[in-house]
């Protein structure tokens, strides 16, 4: 058993943050999403991994919706080549599959034929998170001995996933992002497949957004009547894609924190529930109320930082409140009035008050930011 983990793509939903970074590398609770599909995998007992990873460019590709053609920029292979490296601080041994344009997961599949040799393999979306790691499901796996295997998940829109439509346990359709869903059940992006699943992906067409999709592949393989099992998973789990997915992820891994203070905290402030301090930090003056994280060597003097925030490695934080945030490293906030919430903030980024004449808002943001003010 092999995995095939997929790192390429865009991050539209996720601009401005992903014109400078890959998607799977934006931080929940102050790890790259990709890590925890990395420790599923070693966890479940598989060794070897192939990473889909894409080159960093611009490309012209029609938008799914109008059909227009937009410039999107596809994710940077070396920031994930630096981040994972050999795998070995896994116990992975990774290979990395170039792809030459994000053309959809069955095309990541098809390039991946050489690297999978003939055997099975578990495919993981690297921006998604599962809350009871692959096991379990390779296992099933391997007991059930299917051609293929998908995770179902109930979810609230399901126009934004793949949905599946079941006559019982047994898959009928499959359809991506459809207009009208015919159920609620939204596709994982977890799936198992044998090699079966190459003969699907040379057979599909491209599908009206241009990509060649992995559930058209999977509906062939039930059309040519192969075993197709499907299990509704009942853990969480999360495609980080959107703002709110990646803030409500990072609310539930923080719920599970265990902390530990290995910054300093100085007497003046007051540190509840469970808060994890990097090393190097210091905290001066200010109210922790966790759960919630700081990276190493931040600053943090006359704040307050709320429950679910996720502060990053060498963030500077005065005068200000921060609470359900993602703020990425070395970021710096100062002499803000009103509770910063539910936001995202990218790394090296300022948010702070002046006295400057005249007095007004004075913006520098990056294409597709986004400022609520209060
Ligand atoms: O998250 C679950 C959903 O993931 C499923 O319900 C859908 O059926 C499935 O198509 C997929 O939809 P997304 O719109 O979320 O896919 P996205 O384009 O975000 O790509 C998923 C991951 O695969 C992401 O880490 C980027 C990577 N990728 C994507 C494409 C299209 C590649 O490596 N290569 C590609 O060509």
């Amino acid at each position: 058993m092999k995995a095939l983990v997929l790192a390429g793509g865009r991050g539209t939903r996720l601009r401005p943050i992903t014109h400078t970074r890959a998607k799977q590398l934006v931080p929940v609770a102050n790890k790259p999403v990709l890590y925890y599909g990395l420790e599923a995998i070693a966890a479940a007992g598989i060794r070897e991994v192939g990473i889909v990873v894409s080159d960093p460019r611009e490309m012209l590709k029609p938008d799914h919706r109008t059909g227009e053609l937009v410039t999107v920029l596809v994710n940077s292979q070396a920031e994930i080549r630096a981040a994972v490296g050999d795998g070995s601080r896994f116990g992975l041994k990774v290979t990395y599959i170039e792809q030459e344009a994000p053309l959809g997961l069955a095309h990541a599949v098809k390039i991946s034929e050489e690297f999978m040799a003939g055997d099975s393999f578990v495919m993981y979306l690297g921006d998604n998170l599962i809350k009871d790691g692959v096991s379990p499901f390779v296992r099933e796996f391997e007991r059930e001995a299917p051609d293929a295997q998908i995770l179902l998940a109930k979810v609230a829109r399901p126009w934004e996933f793949g949905v599946a439509e079941l006559d019982g346990e047994r898959v009928v359709r499959l359809e991506e992002k459809p207009r009208e869903p015919r159920s609620d059940l939204a596709l994982v992006g977890v799936y198992l497949f044998t090699k079966s699943i190459f003969d699907a992906v040379r057979a599909i067409q491209p599908s009206a957004r241009g990509e060649l999709e992995i559930t058209d592949a999977i509906q062939h393989l039930i059309n040519t009547g192969r075993n197709v099992r499907s299990h509704v998973i009942r853990g969480w789990w999360k495609d980080t894609g959107r703002v709110e997915d990646l803030l409500e992820a990072n609310r539930i891994v923080l719920a599970d924190l265990q902390p530990s203070i290995e910054g300093t905290v100085d007497e003046e402030s007051v540190v509840e529930g469970p808060v994890h301090i990097g090393p190097g930090t210091v905290v001066e003056r200010s109210h922790l109320r966790g759960p919630l994280v700081i990276g190493a060597n931040a600053r943090v003097s006359d704040a307050y930082i709320g429950p679910f925030s996720a502060i990053g490695e060498g963030v500077t934080l005065s005068e200000c409140e921060v609470e359900h945030s993602i703020v990425l490293d070395h970021s710096e906030i100062r002499g803000i009035a009103g509770r910063i919430e539910s936001s995202l903030i990218g790394r090296e980024v300022v948010v702070c008050s002046t006295d400057a004449r005249p007095s007004a808002h004075r913006l520098m943001l990056g294409d597709s930011s986004r400022v609520e003010l209060a």
